[in-house]
């Protein structure tokens, strides 16, 4: 399965010397732990909620299908065929007309490791607190006390610090090997949950609220939108990151198959986590604290049913709440490497002083929201929302339109039979389907997002 260890990139025209991924798996998983975080437990579960359970879960699985297998497929082949990060990647393969697109996903990736930094601290504080004093007995005002402010600077920090060290000692070494060893625990961690959440009695009214359909709700515009920027987000699509992991591929890995293995693991760690997350809640009564709140609504609703439980209930909510910690540390070395990597092209620097560097500036960047929630959600609005479809979007029109030869040949390389027989449908895909699709879900999110802000310096 695994592919000898290189240190040197074959591929001629590309940068020298560019460190490459040392095993098939060691990338596969970077980019499953890249797509594998917060996005599947804590953002799929409450966006699921608002979205009517199952028929958000139903229009999810399509949008995964038809946009995000293509588009990521469009990432992957430009970051192999370059070897490069994303603005030279952009730079190479289209001319300078397309750096502002390389630019975007770079701050769109120092953005959203800003504030997704600040709730992985609030996990990491959670499963600490598990350990020694337990979860607390009213978890919205522990909530309300731990969120912003000092407490949660220290942690967000302290996240920051473990994701620079990581990030710092480069692809193989930090990386891959911190993939490796975490991605493998966090699956073993939500399958232990998810067959224990099993047994708890009045499990199966969580069950039906997230797996039977209202099928009303599937005509909703909102639901569509909902479902298209949490694929994108889950997923890590839209901001260079899976094109930043793959221009550290070898050239004959069969792009296709790698595509489908990230998109159905991201899939199955984010089902199987509602499959924690509704039972508990509902087993508990606590539903309507998910439906309500958004932003908190895993870290109160979830601290409160495992603090009913009692003993078992810290010992399920470490777990949990290690698992999201896991989930998170790898998705920010995924976020703070599209910086990094683009930093060390554009500017020739040494790794580490480019991963220190562009930490600290985001961790400072962080305190913003580490000091406001309401900053904290603005800026997943903004970032997290918005911009990844400006880049999707970008992406879709730049492979399908501006490469297309290239796209299919690249593709095709390493690729065996069956997925050569599909490559004619990914393309028209990326360039019929996406761009109007994604054009349209654009025209919603920017309004929302335009509401927001207003709301936001309004308020
Ligand atoms: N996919 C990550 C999650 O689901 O938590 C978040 C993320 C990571 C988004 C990396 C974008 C990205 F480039």
């Amino acid at each position: 399965m695994s592919q000898p260890s290189s240190s040197s990139n074959p591929s001629p025209g590309a940068a020298p010397a560019r460190e490459l991924f040392g095993t098939k798996w060691g990338f596969v998983l970077a980019a499953v732990g890249s797509a594998v975080g917060l996005g599947n437990m804590w953002r799929f579960s409450y966006v699921a909620a608002e979205g009517g359970g199952a028929a958000f879960v139903v229009v999810y699985i399509a949008m995964i299908a038809l946009l995000g297998v293509p588009l990521m497929l469009c990432e992957l082949t430009v970051g192999r065929r370059t070897h490069l990060s994303p603005i030279g990647a952009l730079r190479n393969l289209g001319g300078r007309a397309w750096v502002p697109l390389g630019v975007l996903f770079v701050v769109t990736g120092f953005l959203i490791l800003s504030y997704y930094s600040v709730i992985a601290g609030w996990t990491l504080r959670y499963a600490a607190e598990a350990v020694t004093v337990g979860f607390a007995p009213d978890p919205g005002a522990h909530f309300g006390a731990i969120s912003q402010g000092a407490a949660a600077v220290y942690w967000h920090l302290a996240f920051m610090v473990l994701t620079i060290g990581i990030v710092m000692v480069g692809v193989q070494k930090g990386i891959e090997r911190a993939a490796m060893i975490l991605m493998p625990t966090l699956f073993l961690i939500v399958l232990g949950l998810a067959v224990w959440a099993f047994t708890l009695e009045g499990a199966a009214e969580g069950y039906a609220f997230y797996l039977m359909p209202d099928f009303n709700e599937l005509l909703d515009p909102t639901v569509l939108r909902q479902a298209m920027a949490q694929a994108f987000f889950s997923l890590s699509l839209g901001m260079g990151a899976m094109l930043t992991f793959a221009s550290y591929l070898s050239r004959d890995t069969d792009l296709n198959q790698e595509a489908v293995t990230i998109s159905f693991a991201d899939f199955a760690v984010a089902f199987a986590a509602g499959l924690v997350v509704f039972p508990v809640i509902f087993a508990l009564g606590l539903q309507d604290q998910v439906s309500e709140s958004t932003v908190g609504a895993l870290f109160i609703a979830l601290p409160g049913a495992f603090e009913a439980m009692g003993g078992p209930g810290r010992v399920v909510g470490l777990l949990f709440f290690l698992a999201l910690a896991v989930g998170a540390i790898t998705s920010a070395i995924s976020l703070l490497e599209v910086v990094t990597s683009s930093i060390i092209d554009e500017f020739k620097m040494a790794r580490k002083n480019a991963a220190i560097g562009m930490g600290v500036l985001i961790a400072l960047a962080g305190l913003f929201s580490a000091f406001n929630t309401d900053v904290l959600g603005l800026v997943d609005q903004v970032a997290g929302d918005l911009f990844l479809v400006i880049g999707a979007l970008g992406m879709s029109i730049f492979v399908g339109w501006f490469m297309k030869e290239d796209t299919a040949a690249e593709l095709a390389r390493g690729a065996g039979e069956g997925f050569k027989a599909v490559i004619p449908t990914v393309l028209f895909l990326v360039r019929w389907v996406l761009p109007p699709v994604i054009a349209f879900v654009l025209w919603f999110a920017m309004g929302d997002a335009l509401a927001a802000i207003g709301d936001f310096f309004g308020s």
